[in-house]
């Protein structure tokens, strides 16, 4: 198949490793500019110069065939998917905020597009929620999953006695916080992922303030002896009237997300028909989520004549 030219923004800890698993494969990509803030610090990282920039505008007359975004920050990021969209430019995302932001117009303008938007990576890291959102639309009851891997990690060092400190940091050292991982204790990052489990699974668009939060500072009173205590994002009931929390729930053992360790995301999909699909996968960190941003630069690779 054809090469596909790839312009990339943000190379951080998920987008230094779609760097590296690029390079592996150059007989199916390219990567051509990269925008990123600071290029001076990934020139000493050893990233060539030539191909970094601070300018979206550069990664527009780059002419790529993708654009890949592996950055944080709501913008620049969703105006340059839907002008990359509007020019036919594929796009590959594992930015929840921005994909939670853009919604179903977002989803609409893409279905106009001749180019493809793809963001398995957006929630889940290596578990497939979004795909089996995708696949199952309109037949989900409910949905419960652990959609952060830093809180989950975080949880379970903090019953083994580590400080709520020291497992933050400890969740920073090994790439599974967000760049501010106020967005994870806080719940933001998984209200993203939350808004984005309901916009595909059940068509319904739901605002931040409609997904109730508990805050990891809500440890102490939530614990109960003989449980497992895990932040749980659910999703249940329809199109005309869908509940969705994030709340610290004490778990029996037993129970299949309590025996989700570390940055193990586990997830469980009820269907209204009885039936019942258990997912489990790695939700955070460098490589799951790199790989899940290769599969889908795998498919549209393979779509490419
Ligand atoms: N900070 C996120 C998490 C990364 O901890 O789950 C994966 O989206």
């Amino acid at each position: 198949p054809k090469k596909l030219r790839i312009a990339m923004m943000g190379l951080g800890i998920v987008g230094g490793g779609v760097w590296r698993r690029v390079a592996e494969h150059s007989d199916r990509f390219e990567i051509v500019r990269v925008m990123v803030r600071s290029p001076e610090k990934y020139i000493d990282q050893g990233y060539p110069e030539a191909l970094l920039t601070t300018e979206s505008a550069d990664l527009f007359a780059a002419d790529p065939d993708i654009f890949i975004d592996v950055s944080g920050p709501i913008e620049p990021a969703l105006q340059m998917t839907r002008d990359m969209l509007d020019k036919g430019v594929h796009v590959v995302s594992a930015n929840k905020q921005a994909m939670a932001t853009g919604g179903q117009a977002l989803l609409d303008l893409a279905a106009q597009s001749t180019a493809q938007l793809l963001f398995s990576s957006a929630a889940g890291g290596g578990m497939p929620v979004l795909e089996m959102c995708i696949r199952e639309k309109g037949r989900i009851a409910r949905v419960e999953a652990l959609l952060n891997g830093t809180t989950n990690f975080m949880l379970g060092e903090m019953d083994k006695g580590m400080t709520y400190d020291d497992a933050l940091t400890l969740a920073q050292d090994r790439g599974y916080a967000e760049a501010d991982p106020t967005s994870d204790v806080d719940g933001h990052d998984a209200a993203a992922k939350i808004r984005l489990v309901s916009l595909l699974g059940f068509g319904v668009e739901l605002t931040p303030e409609q997904i109730e939060r508990d805050t990891l500072a809500q440890v102490d009173e939530k614990l109960k002896p003989g449980t497992i205590l895990k932040r749980v994002a659910r999703v249940s009931g329809d199109t005309g009237k869908l509940v969705a929390d994030l709340r610290l729930r004490a778990l029996s053992p037993n129970n299949f997300l309590a025996k989700a360790d570390g940055e193990d995301a586990h997830a469980v999909f009820d269907f209204t028909d009885g039936d019942r699909y258990v997912i489990r996968g790695k939700g955070a960190g460098r490589w799951p989520t790199t790989e899940s941003v290769m599969a889908d630069l795998y498919d549209l690779s393979n779509a490419t004549p």
